[in-house]
């Protein structure tokens, strides 16, 4: 038994327009404290209603209830919703399109169709079980919920796009696995990208595209081949050289079926990336976008930054504690960090309200701007007990506050103290610009002078290449608290992630308003285990 929003998986695709509210009940039938996030949706106005389990607000409690409203303005394009708890966002995650508001055109010919694409990660193990250290391999991958004609048990259980020759269709891409970056290919057909985490793009030609967890890609697919059968395929990216999930020895397939195709012919495979074409595959499709200038919502790069931060990110050691066994490197804990911070979530209070109350004890505001030390970050390893010491994070509940209306630039330096390995990082709350990624230790020299501040494309989630940087910019117009965190789920609980605190503007307009009063609260309930349906029941 999984746990499902109205007995599907994928759930259910929710539809608006740019400029509605958006309102959505959550009945809680499962045993799980839930939280539901807008992943990509701005919130402006709205920071309740962002769905960050203990950030800003308490988990749903079973058997309760909860409705998020918001309004979804100056943004268009597919984004999804998921569950903000850990692991639970495996099964619990939705499309969520935006279209333009009624009689606006898309930056882009129309297309025929436009057809949702999400891929997920399935175990066959009880979800609760990925509550394991390390979480286990998962099973399968899936597309639209099916794992396709690769894998044996699920002979013609497979997701099929049918087409008509000649006709352009929209792909609507989301990768909503947990924890592993995707490789995506048609056979024979190249896809022209024109929104990347619903910020549109310039348009760029393409016959592979990657996604990080939590990424969208808008993609256009003219079916412009003989008629017949063509895979549309996906592959994990495996950046990292150890702890990483060991891939399927195999591709996981839909299917595009050409009206008129006879069902008899064998379809066209294609070769996804692997070995050591992966990482420069994935560096020139990611470094290659640019935003579409002068299209929809589209605003140029502040050049005066007011907060400038260096963040090193990535996983290092913990010592275990004594009489236990740990099963991290050098018999130690993983533990993942930034600035040599690992974040510890608030228990008894979310965040945001520890904020808005003015109560104290839940968290500190000094997350530093930079590392506490200098070194060779990106070549860094662990070989000998005094290097882990030299980095052992502290475990806090630490924030950096930001000025209302400031420009934020922030340098992630990947490190490869245990192994380099490409980390998703997702803020809550903005878009950013990413000005600029590369390999190696960032260099304020040489790297600042080839930063894109004319079109950079714009990204909630960004894949730090592994052993690598990149350069992000935001506009803090938001007051509350938003997380910026690694994306792949396994590593949550390892406390990558940080949290902002945008304070309030000049005007009652620009500052943070008292929660809604219906906002859950920690408080402990001990009947909720008693009722072991797991229904999550979304209706909007
Ligand atoms: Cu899509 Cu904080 O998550």
């Amino acid at each position: 038994m999984i746990p499902t929003v109205n007995g599907s998986l994928p759930g259910p695709t929710i539809n608006v327009r740019e400029g509605d509210t958006l309102v959505v009940h959550v009945i809680n039938n499962s045993t799980y404290n839930i939280t539901i996030h807008w992943h990509g949706v701005f919130q402006l106005k709205s920071p309740w209603m962002d769905g960050a389990n203990m950030i800003t607000q308490c988990p749903i409690q079973p058997r309760n209830n909860f409705t998020y409203r918001f309004d979804i303005t100056g943004q268009e394009g597919t984004l999804l919703w998921h569950a903000h708890v850990v692991n639970l966002r495996a099964t619990l995650h939705g499309a969520l399109i935006i279209r333009p508001r009624s009689g606006r055109p898309y930056p882009f010919p129309k297309p025929y169709k436009e057809v949702p694409l999400i891929f997920e990660q399935w175990w066959d193990v009880n979800i609760e079980l990925l509550n394991l250290q390390p979480a286990p391999i998962c099973d399968a991958y899936l597309i639209n919920g099916l794992a396709g004609d690769s894998y044996p048990c699920s002979k013609n259980r497979m997701f099929k796009l049918k087409v008509v020759q000649g006709k352009t269709y929209l792909l609507r891409i989301i990768n909503a696995a947990l924890n592993t970056h995707l490789f995506f290919k048609i056979a024979d057909h190249n896809v022209t990208v024109v929104s990347v985490d619903a910020a549109y793009t310039t348009p760029y030609v393409s016959d592979v595209m990657i996604l990080t967890p939590g990424q969208t890609v808008d993609a256009l697919l003219t079916a412009d081949q003989p008629i017949g059968m063509y895979y549309m395929s996906i592959s994990p990216y495996i950046s990292a050289n150890s702890l990483a999930p060991v891939p399927p020895g195999h591709d996981i397939r839909s299917l595009i079926v050409y009206e008129g195709a006879k069902s008899t012919s064998s379809p066209s495979m294609s070769l996804l990336p692997s070995g050591t074409n992966a990482i420069p595959t994935a560096h020139r499709f990611s470094s290659n976008i640019t935003s579409l200038v002068g299209g929809p919502y589209w605003t140029p790069v502040p050049y005066h930054v007011d907060e400038n931060m260096f963040v090193t990110m990535g996983l290092g050691l913990d010592p275990c504690p004594p009489e236990t066994t740990c099963n991290g490197p050098l018999g130690q804990h993983i533990a993942g960090s930034f600035n040599n911070r690992t974040f510890v979530m608030p228990e008894t209070i979310s965040l945001q309200e520890a904020y808005f109350y003015n109560i104290s004890g839940v968290y500190t505001d000094d997350f530093p701007d930079q590392p506490p030390m200098k070194f060779d970050y990106a070549n860094f390893s662990v070989r000998t007990e005094s290097d882990y010491e030299m980095m052992f994070p502290e475990r806090k509940t630490s924030i950096k506050t930001l000025k209302f209306n400031s420009t934020v630039e922030i340098i992630v330096q990947n490190t490869g103290i245990i192994s380099p390995e490409s980390h998703p990082m997702h803020l809550h709350g903005f878009n950013f610009y990413v000005l600029g990624y590369g390999f190696g230790n960032y260099d304020p020299i040489r790297d600042a002078r080839k930063l894109n501040l004319v079109n950079p494309q714009m990204h909630n989630t960004v894949g730090v290449p592994p052993g690598g940087w990149v350069v992000l910019r935001f506009i803090a117009n938001n007051p509350g608290a938003w997380m910026f965190h690694c994306h792949m789920d396994a590593h949550l609980p390892y406390g990558i992630i940080m949290v902002f605190i945008v304070e309030n503007g000049p005007t009652p307009e620009t500052s943070l308003q008292p929660p809604p009063s219906n906002l859950p609260q920690c408080t402990h309930d001990p009947t909720i285990y008693e009722s072991p349906t797991t229904n999550v029941d979304l209706s909007s």
